[in-house]
């Protein structure tokens, strides 16, 4: 049964170290006197409909924290420049970089990672149905990021040309299917989801 209960860091933390074999990636800076510079600020974070407690520093990024605080690693890191779309989640449906935004920042928004779609759904959301079986997915690496992006330009424009698909999937590099199955797969879901009636 779901816990409604928020979670906080020091759960997580530990909840972390035994999962999440990437756990720490960072070194934390070193305090300099300044206790709670380096513990964090109090942040409340909405993430796949489930309440947070955490306290954050300043200068972690939404990516960071969905990955080694909370340990949502379907959540790529890659370029850490805006560049690629790895990191790509949705902030109040909207797709953004995570690599490129405070944590402290996503406080008051929902945010939607690619493990909540699956759960949302209840097992795989039709994008990723279609992105499997029109072979869109390689080594995936690119995927998680990929999927949310359809999702939301699906959830704006039910019926996208094929123009309308490249433009929004232009800021996600993929090294591994030369892009005609991504929009094929894109293509497909919108018509799958078209006949189920949207989803
Ligand atoms: S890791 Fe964020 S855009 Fe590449
Ligand atoms: S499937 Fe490998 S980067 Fe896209």
């Amino acid at each position: 049964m779901k816990n409604s209960l928020p979670r906080t860091t020091e759960s997580l933390t530990h909840q972390c170290r035994d999962e999440c074999s990437e756990f720490p990636r960072r070194e934390v800076p070193q305090s300099h006197g300044n206790e709670s510079v380096v513990r964090g600020l109090p942040v409340s974070l909405r993430v796949n409909g489930e309440p947070y407690e955490l306290h954050i520093p300043p200068w972690r990024t939404l990516l960071e924290v969905l990955r080694e605080n909370l340990c949502l690693t379907g959540t790529k890191r890659s370029c850490q420049e805006g560049q690629c779309g790895a990191c790509t989640v949705l902030l109040d449906g909207k797709p953004i970089n995570s690599c490129l935004y405070l944590a402290v920042e996503a406080q008051g928004k929902e945010i939607l990672t690619i493990e909540g779609l699956s759960r949302s759904a209840g097992g795989l959301h039709p994008v990723q149905k279609s992105f499997v079986e029109k072979g869109a997915i390689q080594c995936g690496f690119c995927t998680p990021g990929l999927v949310l992006a359809t999702v939301a330009l699906l959830d704006q424009n039910p019926n996208p040309s094929e123009d309308e698909v490249r433009k929004a999937v232009v800021g996600h590099l993929c090294r591994c299917t030369g892009y005609v199955q991504i929009v094929e797969a894109i293509l497909g879901a919108a018509g799958e989801m078209a006949a189920e009636g949207g989803r």
